[in-house]
């Protein structure tokens, strides 16, 4: 079977809105690197958008999902429950950023623990409104979609959306957005919107996935809990791309002299299976009546092995000290790249949540044009990137922490060619 075939098939039997960006077929993948159906090789920096941190069927992952499929593949864990969810909570709850006893709950996916995070927060506060910001990406079902902060692709067509959901100002340093703009923007909202006592959270990625890779600064992270704090609104720190040690440490919320009152994860949380969690303060997660949480698939047992795994794996390999080391080199490539390529308007990384953004020379406009050259170059030369930013001019890395160092080595001269051009 070839891809310009499957391409054709493709094209006939599923809906243009499910966009596809690469035009080759996976065939088979380990650690780093993924072969296509015509043979062909390229080393994995965009991890499935950011799901395999412990690569491509990690060998403990492997067998702890074999194991288990040979004792049973589903319950429904609302109906008969098995110990291994128990265990994983557990286990989160040992390690999440959370004040105080901590309860975690599954589900399946990114969005769904976004939701049901605002249902949490919306039953434990008995408020409606809820506070996110531009440029942020929680997902595509119908909470989710209001809640991101970028229309284009992601609510284009799609509306009415739920209501009492406002978009704040993330802070942006090459935009000059401050932390105390970005502070503003949320004393507006208060003035002109909703009255702080009725809004139930203020949600925000610590590190905005799709809308570049911007760190949220450590006084706006103090400014938000104190101000959540003054009004009695609940801090969700939405980690579904940033957790399990891709930014240098287990959650990207470590990074911070502050906690939040909820954590929704995902992604990289069962290394390839569909499995996602909110993890939270105990009192705050018991909010919700019996039977209001769950879900037919929630916690699928063949995702709770690989979770238990994937957690032994980012101990026993020491992979947040291993995010670290790979992201300064990454780093010191782009700043040495950056020298003489005039496109490069900044660089930003926390641990190995890295990106390069490109701006036209000529203009200083975003370019998104550049970035697919350099996208397309280096997959030319075997490297897959993917890109993100609310212009789609940033270039974002997301090599599994696992990757052999010679192969990293090797994808960082591609990069450095590519980037040359
Ligand atoms: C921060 C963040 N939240 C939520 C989601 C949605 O996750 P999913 O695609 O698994 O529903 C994503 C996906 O990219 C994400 O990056």
């Amino acid at each position: 079977m070839k891809n310009a075939e499957l391409n054709q098939r493709r094209q006939d039997a599923t809906p243009r809105g499910v966009g596809v960006m690469c035009g080759f077929y996976a065939e088979r993948a380990e650690n780093a690197t993924l072969w296509d159906v015509e043979g062909n090789e390229v080393i994995d920096f965009a991890s499935g958008i950011a799901v395999l941190n412990t690569g491509h069927r990690h060998p403990k992952v492997i067998a702890a999902i074999e194991k288990q499929l040979k004792a049973f593949t589903h319950t429904a864990y609302q109906i008969v429950p098995y110990e291994s969810y128990v265990s994983l909570a557990e286990r989160i709850n040992q390690c999440a950023p959370i004040e105080g006893p901590c309860k975690t709950a599954f589900f399946t996916t990114g969005a769904e623990a976004v939701e049901n995070a605002v249902k949490i927060a919306r039953a434990h506060t008995g408020r409606p409104g809820l506070i996110t910001f531009g440029g942020g990406f929680h997902g595509r079902t119908y909470m989710t979609m209001a809640l991101t902060g970028k229309v284009a692709p992601y609510k284009l067509g799609f509306g009415p959306f739920p209501g009492s959901v406002f978009h704040g100002q993330y802070p942006n340093a090459l935009y000059g957005v401050t932390t105390e703009d970005a502070m503003n923007s949320l004393e507006r909202i208060f003035k002109a919107d909703i009255d702080p006592k009725q809004v139930a959270a203020i949600v925000l990625e610590p590190v905005q996935g799709e809308g570049g890779f911007n760190v949220a600064p450590a006084e706006f992270m103090q400014a938000l809990r104190t101000l959540c704090d003054e009004h009695g609104i609940l801090l969700i720190a939405d980690e579904v791309q940033t957790g399990f040690a891709r930014t240098g440490k287990l959650f990207a919320m470590d990074h911070y002299n502050v906690k939040p009152d909820l954590i929704t994860m995902a992604k990289s949380l069962a290394g390839g299976m569909p499995l996602s969690a909110v993890a939270g303060r105990a009192e705050v997660m018991d909010a919700p009546a019996p039977g209001g949480l769950g879900g037919t698939y929630a916690g699928n047992p063949l995702a709770v092995a690989a979770a238990l795994a994937v957690l032994d794996v980012i101990e026993e390999e020491q992979l947040c000290q291993r995010s670290q080391r790979l992201g300064q080199h990454l780093v010191e490539v782009l700043q040495q790249a950056r020298q003489t390529s005039p496109a490069i308007a900044d660089i930003r990384a926390q641990g190995s949540m890295v990106a390069v953004e490109f701006n036209d020379p000529k203009t200083g406009k975003p370019s998104a044009e550049i970035t697919r050259q350099v996208q397309q170059k280096a997959l030319e030369e075997g490297l897959l990137l993917l890109s993100c930013g609310v212009n789609g001019n940033v270039i974002r890395f997301l090599y599994p922490l696992t990757i052999p160092e010679d192969q990293f080595t090797k994808a960082l001269g591609i990069l450095s060619r590519a980037l040359a051009q």
